[in-house]
Order: structure tokens, then C-alpha cells, then sequence
């Protein structure tokens, strides 16, 4: 457990740009940065960085928060876990507080699941490197592969002793649980007995951005036609295929700094490449891309360099799944290596000064190389070259870009021996259906609207629609909560009167004239969360200390801190007091009147709501008794109505 000291201490030190900028690349805009959001699919940058208020949000999907809750979203982490992300980052150290029993029970499983990963990893590693049988078959096998030392020791590689049980027994022995261990893949059990899934195999950790273990491959070392070549991780709360590239963590510092991602397929391929120096590989791990791992790589560099091997298979894995990259706005490369080799065996083969310029001689634009290949299939079979040329504007009408795609329709216009209009027409005519399509228009009927207007549109942002289980006043509420957020500690000078009934001013916090004013009145926020919030500075008037906005963005409690985020990014909009036709002379005023009219118009609406269902229980009320009560109920209300009417003509001075 990590004492509330340190906690603090992290949070004031962990800038969200700085902590962001990680993962996300961000341009300067005004006094914030904005970027591309990691969290949703988006074209157009709508995640912007407050680094005044030190917090994030996302205008497209609503995400928002502060560091803890980017890296919490970012990378599926408990609060814990992203409290020591940031302290390893800013080198903060933590001194733990021994865990109560109950704290250990309610640590969370996927906590456990990432320990038990870190654990595995060790006992793989310090048995391959210390122990006879370690060094001799695991250790041994990839020397034999060409991997130094240094790279074995980098990517954390290991060996899992052939006994069969040696490592299960290992791990329960020191207190994992058998159950986790069979849901993380490293036990398999059978009957009522529990083996290690990895025997007699070398093991490749694989890792999250962050360099946490998530997963393993383990890969045979014999040519036994009987055992699968690679035992994987099965899928988890902590390993999702789909969502992973293996290297990632080792490879993102040079994908970004030289803004290109070299694309291979195996761990054996990663290892090579980076042992030799390139490091800006990962691979897909033998299945082809998802837009996952597109969107990953996305967020570092926008151009893919597919390096494949010379075969047939590798050629035709080539071209699976890039439609899918190029409608990412990425720009494709691909390189085909000379035939019999891999990447891993023409790193290891050749120097590096040859590979480099291997790479840099044969990186061909995807569309010119899918065009030369598919070309030289068909040959002169004119049927096949009409489908050439229907698959080739299928793929450039999926590039976002128009720019792009005008280079593209040039560039195929020549080596298709087409004129560059008819290609352009062919390309617009698949645009307008998929337009069409999204408008909810017959795809098929071409004509109607024009180019232009296809062109322009855009899928519009559904607006947040108040749901019908949204109670009476949400809104309201949520004006007072954002009113307490952005000015609770605020003080204004008010016009009253004292017990004497004399005219005062008196100075009160904003805060004060909020909280005070509902709880005289008995009013109580419907919302759990808005409620949290009120209640801490019902709190902080008490103690006389009042909370900043900082103390709810960086809230352990999920829901304030991503309400407080949200409702701190939005601007006050003056429009709207003008509207209700107050005069606005200076801030403060607007401020002032704010406040006044948020509250007035919060009871108003919960009044009128409670006066309302007060009336109705009176019509279908019997007892006379019941009656009066309900009578004295509704006089009650009807006194506040009159004290707020009065209210409304409340003066303000300066
Ligand atoms: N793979 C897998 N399971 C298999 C075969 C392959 O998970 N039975 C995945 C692995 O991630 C592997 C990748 O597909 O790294 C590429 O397969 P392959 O080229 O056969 O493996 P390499 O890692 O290149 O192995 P090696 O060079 O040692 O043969
Ligand atoms: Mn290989």
C-alpha cells in the first residue's frame, strides 16, 4: 500500500503533459496541447492537455482526467498499479506500508495476474542463466541462434525446466494461487493435476507499452511434428492479442524518433533486428494486423514499413490486411527480402550497413507494389487486368486523403496505362456509395447529391441526450457542482440583513452561499457523485479548510475525478446569462449572478417537482390525518417558493 504522503507527492509531481506525451503525440494549441485520442477512433485531434490544470479530456469520446486516470485508461491499470507507474517515472520512491489481510484479499486480480507474470519471468530467466539445465539446453539453444547475451538479458528471455511440474511447484510454493496460474496459461491443469504449460521450452516475456510482462510464448526446441511450435498466453483481463505488438515497449523511443515502425512477424525476427541495432521492429506475432495494433503504432508515427519474407506466403501475407492500414491515414511500405530468407536470418547473415541499405533501396509504396504484382499475374488477360484495376482503385479509394489518393491516381494511371479521369471517376464513384451509405442513403443511386457535398460530410457528434432515467434537476445540480469546482473558494460581498432586520454587507464564500443555502432548506443532490462533491466542502466550511479543484481530479474515486476533469475543460458560457437578459458588467457580476441564479433555479425546479407529486398524493389521499400532513408539507415548499421569488430580487454589491 502506498501511504497518502506519497500518493500526494506523486500527484503534484506527475506532469499530464509530460505523462501523456508518452503515448500520445501532442501539438502546441494556444495555452494546451491537443493530439489524437488514444481512446476512441478519430481522424481529426479532439484530446487536449490542460497543463495549468494539469488534466486531460477528450472532446470526441469524453474521457478526461488527471495523470493517474490517463495512465489508469491508457494502460488498464488499477489506481495502485498507476500510482507506481508514475512514481518508477518520476523516481518517487515508495515506502510501503505493510498490507492489512484485507488489503491483501481485495487486491485486485489483475494486480495478482501482472505479479504472478513478473514472477514467472524471473524464475525463467535466473533458471536459464543459473542453473545446469538452464544453461545447457535453453541458454545454449540461443546462443546457437546468434543471441547475445545483452539482448537475451534486454528482452527478458528465459527457459522452463523439462520436468514438468518444476516451476508450478515452484510458484505455489511461494504462495500463488494454483487457480491464477492455470487462468494466466502458466499451469495447465488436468484432472486434479496441475502442470507447467511451458515445460522444456525457452520463453519469450512479451510486454505491455509500459514494460509490464502480459504474456509468454514458449518455443519448442525440438522439430517435433507432434507439439505445437509455440505455446502462447491464452487471453486475459491482462493479455489481449489483438491489442499487442511484441517489442512495442522496447521499440516505441525509436518508432517515434525516426517516425517509421518496421513490421515483422516473429519473436525470433524482433530479437534479430534489434540485436543488430534496429530497434525500431516489433511484430504482429504471426496474425495479421488489427486495427488495434494499427491505432498503436498510430500514435507514434504514421508510416509502416512491412518487411516480409521473399516466399510466396510471405508475399501474399503482405498484401492481407493493408487496405486496413491505409484506411488509418498510415502510409504503407513494404520490403521483400530475397527469397529463402526471413528477416531474422538476413539480419543475422548479413552486415549492417548491407541490410540498412537493403531496406532503404527495396522499401516500395505499397499501392505501386500491389499494382506491380497484381499486374504481373495477369499478364495479358485482359478480364484479369479489369479486376487488377478494380481491386487497385478499391484500395486507393480507402486512403483517407485526398491528396494522397490524387498521387496515387497519377501514379497507377501510369503503370495501369490508364487515363488518370477514369480512374478518378472510378474512385469517386466507390466514395459517394460509401457516403451514401453512411448518410443512410441508397448506395446504389448515384446522382443526387454532389461531389462537394459528399466531400464536406462528416459523421456528426451524437450529443449526450439526458436519458429518461436522468432525475428531475440533473442539470441543475451539475451547474452548482461545476460552480463549487471552478469558484467554491471564492468570496463575494452580499447585500443582507442581520437578525435586527438592518441592512449588512457581508464577505461569504461561494462555496458557502451554496451548501448553506441547500442544506436550510433540507435539499439533498439526487446524484451520487455530485453528491460526494457537495458533501466535501459541506466538509471543508466545517474545518474551515475548503477543497481545490485538484483535490477531485486527482480523486481515488473514479467517478469525481473524471466528473470533476469534465466539468472543469468545459467553459462557462457568458451567452447564456445574457440570455436571461442580467446585464453583464464585469466578471464578478457574472459570477455573482451565476451562483444566484444556478441555486434559485436548482430549487426551483426540485420545488416545483416535489409541490407537484405533493398535489397529486393529496387528490388520491382519504385520511383527513394524511391530509394535514400533506397540507403542512406542501405549505413548507410553498414558503421556500416565496423566500426564493424574494430572493430573485436579491441585490449585489461590488
Ligand atoms: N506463432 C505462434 N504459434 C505457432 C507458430 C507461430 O504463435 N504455432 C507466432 C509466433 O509469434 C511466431 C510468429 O507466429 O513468432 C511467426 O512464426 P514463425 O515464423 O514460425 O516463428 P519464428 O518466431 O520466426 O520462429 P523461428 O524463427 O524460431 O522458427
Ligand atoms: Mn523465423
Amino acid at each position: 500500500m502506498i501511504p497518502r504522503e506519497t500518493i500526494n507527492q506523486i500527484m503534484e509531481t506527475a506532469r499530464i503533459e509530460d505523462v501523456v506525451s508518452e503515448f500520445v503525440t501532442l501539438k502546441k494549441r494556444g495555452s494546451n496541447l491537443i493530439g489524437v485520442c488514444p481512446f476512441h477512433k478519430e481522424k481529426t485531434p479532439s484530446f487536449n492537455v490542460n497543463p495549468a490544470r494539469n488534466i486531460f479530456k477528450c472532446f470526441g469520446c469524453g474521457k478526461a482526467g488527471d495523470s493517474v486516470r490517463f495512465i489508469m485508461e491508457h494502460e488498464h491499470y488499477s489506481f495502485q498499479e498507476a500510482l507506481r507507474y508514475l512514481a518508477k517515472k518520476y523516481g518517487i520512491k515508495i515506502e510501503e506500508r505493510e498490507q492489512t489481510p484485507e488489503e491483501l484479499a481485495a487486491q485486485n486480480e489483475r494486480e495478482r495476474m501482472f505479479n504472478i507474470n513478473s514472477f514467472a519471468q524471473k524464475y525463467f530467466s535466473d533458471t536459464m542463466m543459473n542453473t545446469d539445465e538452464g544453461q545447457s539446453v535453453g541458454l545454449a539453444y540461443f546462443h546457437e541462434r546468434g543471441f547475445r547475451d545483452a539482448i537475451i538479458n534486454k528482452f527478458q528471455l528465459g527457459y522452463c525446466p523439462n520436468s514438468g511440474h518444476a516451476f508450478t511447484d515452484f510458484a505455489t510454493k511461494n504462495g500463488y494461487d494454483k487457480d491464477l496460474l492455470v487462468k494466466v496459461g502458466l499451469s495447465g491443469s488436468y484432472e486434479d493435476r496441475t502442470y507447467d504449460r511451458y515445460q522444456g521450452r525457452v520463453i519469450f516475456p512479451i510486454h505491455n507499452l509500459t514494460g509490464k510482462v502480459i504474456g509468454f510464448g514458449g518455443r519448442i526446441l525440438t522439430s517435433e511434428k507432434t507439439k505445437a511450435k509455440y505455446v502462447n498466453s491464452p487471453e486475459s483481463e491482462i493479455y489481449n492479442k489483438s491489442q499487442t505488438l511484441y517489442g512495442i515497449f522496447f521499440a516505441r523511443n525509436e518508432i517515434s524518433r525516426l517516425d517509421n515502425c518496421i513490421l515483422v512477424e516473429g519473436y525470433a525476427d524482433v530479437l534479430s533486428m534489434h540485436q543488430a541495432g534496429i530497434e525500431n521492429v516489433v511484430a504482429s506475432s504471426g496474425t495479421s494486423l488489427t486495427t488495434e495494433q494499427i491505432r498503436m503504432i498510430s500514435r507514434y508515427t504514421k508510416n509502416i514499413t512491412m518487411l516480409y519474407d521473399g516466399d510466396a506466403a510471405g508475399i501474399h501475407a503482405a498484401l492481407r490486411g493493408t487496405n486496413m492500414i491505409l484506411e488509418e491515414g498510415m502510409n504503407v511500405r513494404i520490403v521483400v527480402l530475397p527469397p529463402e530468407d526471413d528477416p531474422d536470418s538476413f539480419v543475422q547473415n548479413n552486415p549492417i550497413e548491407v541490410v540498412t541499405k537493403y531496406l532503404e533501396d527495396n522499401a516500395k509504396d505499397f499501392i505501386g507494389f500491389k499494382t506491380n504484382l497484381l499486374l504481373k499475374d495477369a499478364q495479358n488477360d485482359p478480364i484479369k487486368r479489369a479486376s487488377v484495376i478494380k481491386d487497385i482503385v478499391e484500395t486507393i479509394a480507402v486512403i483517407p486523403d485526398q491528396i494522397y489518393r490524387a498521387t496515387y491516381i497519377k501514379e497507377c494511371s501510369r503503370t495501369l496505362e490508364m487515363p488518370e479521369q477514369t480512374l478518378t471517376n472510378e474512385v469517386n464513384k466507390i466514395l459517394r456509395a460509401k457516403y451514401r451509405k453512411q448518410l443512410g442513403l441508397d448506395p446504389k443511386q448515384d446522382q443526387q447529391l454532389s461531389y462537394q457535398e459528399y466531400q464536406t460530410y462528416q459523421p456528426q457528434q451524437q450529443p449526450i441526450e439526458p436519458k429518461d432515467t436522468t432525475p428531475i434537476g440533473f442539470f441543475q445540480e451539475q451547474e452548482l457542482v461545476k460552480l463549487l469546482l471552478v469558484h467554491g473558494s471564492e468570496t463575494l460581498d452580499i447585500e443582507g440583513k442581520d437578525e435586527n432586520d438592518n441592512d449588512v454587507i457581508y464577505t461569504t464564500t461561494i462555496a458557502s452561499l451554496i451548501v448553506d443555502d441547500l442544506k436550510n432548506d433540507g435539499l439533498l443532490f439526487k446524484d451520487e457523485t455530485h453528491r460526494k462533491i457537495f458533501d466535501a466542502f459541506d466538509r471543508g466550511l466545517d474545518t474551515g479548510i475548503l477543497p481545490t479543484a485538484q483535490d477531485f481530479t486527482s480523486s481515488e474515486d473514479q467517478d469525481v475525478a473524471v466528473l470533476a476533469a469534465n466539468l472543469l475543460s468545459t467553459q462557462y458560457k457568458l451567452d447564456d446569462w445574457k440570455r436571461h437578459r442580467i446585464v453583464v458588467k464585469t466578471e464578478e457580476d457574472v459570477l455573482k449572478k451565476a451562483v444566484f441564479n444556478s441555486v434559485l433555479r436548482y430549487k426551483d425546479m426540485v420545488i416545483e417537482d416535489r409541490r407537484a407529486t405533493l398535489v397529486k398524493e393529496m387528490q388520491s389521499c382519504t385520511s383527513i390525518d394524511d391530509q394535514l400532513i400533506l397540507l403542512q408539507k406542501k405549505k413548507k415548499l410553498d414558503d421556500i417558493r416565496t423566500r426564493i421569488n424574494r430572493d430573485l430580487g436579491i441585490v449585489i454589491t461590488k
